[in-house]
């Protein structure tokens, strides 16, 4: 695991830009193409925006990424809330991914409907074994969820589907989320976490070792790969040296 603290969310973004350009050109050197899972939320929107400009619009064969993503509200593509629309309007409608290659959670009449549509697509692309997604962005949330793996609910638990529908309180409270069985196959997990809201959880997740996990974000083990948390100092304020 690896911490990395910087001064402002400008530079967890820049940090973050930069480190989606070398993994996608280690990912299409080994196997040629890029696989990507995006999160939602805000904070991860800085970093597409910084995707979609110089160096990185065109700098990264962005021909070859192909485009997931680790949750979705159940909500229509063109909702405000939906982070299929944050990340188009944020990047993908500014570099050229084909339209073939980005898989967005499916908008369906029931969130159970999306979830089997979400991994049937999946199990379509990549067969019998969960996908090996080259690199999955997690965002972290103040209750320490991820993605929309919410403490308490059955869908943190679950070990045999990829993709489970599940809730949360206020709106857009149905949710579609990747499963842990995908998430920890990922060769490198990449947390964003800024602002002293998250503080709490940060420390509570980085300096629990030993401690039984008692929050979704600490259940985070990628089998043979890497975890990165880019923080703020805002974020890391609660962080003592010895981590
Ligand atoms: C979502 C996310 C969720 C998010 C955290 C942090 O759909 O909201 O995937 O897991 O990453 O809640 O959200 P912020 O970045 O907005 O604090």
């Amino acid at each position: 695991m690896t911490i990395q603290v910087f001064s402002t969310v400008t530079d967890v973004s820049n940090a973050a830009a930069s480190m989606v350009a070398d993994q996608a050109k280690t990912a299409i050197a080994r196997h040629g193409s890029f696989h990507l899972v995006l999160s939602g939320g805000t904070t991860p929107r800085h970093t597409l925006e910084r995707l979609a400009e110089p160096p990185y619009a065109t700098g990264i064969p962005w021909n070859k990424v192909h485009i997931f993503w680790g949750d979705e509200r159940w909500v229509p593509p063109d909702d405000s809330r939906s982070n299929q629309h944050m990340a188009r309007t944020a990047l993908l409608d500014h570099v050229a991914v084909p339209a073939g290659q980005i898989f967005p959670i499916p908008y369906r009449q029931s969130p159970e409907e999306a979830a089997e549509g979400y991994e049937s697509t999946l199990r379509r692309l990549f067969g019998k074994q969960p996908p090996r997604f080259d690199l999955l962005f997690l965002g972290l949330g103040t209750d320490g969820h991820v993605a929309s793996l919410f403490p308490g609910t059955d869908a943190v638990m679950e070990q045999r589907r990829w993709v489970c529908h599940t809730q949360t309180q206020g709106p857009a409270a149905d949710r579609i989320t990747l499963t842990f069985p995908v998430i920890n196959r990922a060769r490198t997990i990449i947390f964003l976490a800024t602002g002293e809201e998250k503080a709490p959880k940060v420390r509570e997740i980085l300096a629990a070792a030993g401690v039984p996990p008692r929050l979704p974000a600490q259940l985070v083990h990628p089998v043979n790969g890497e975890i990165y948390w880019l923080l703020d100092q805002a974020a890391a304020s609660l962080l003592t040296e010895k981590i």
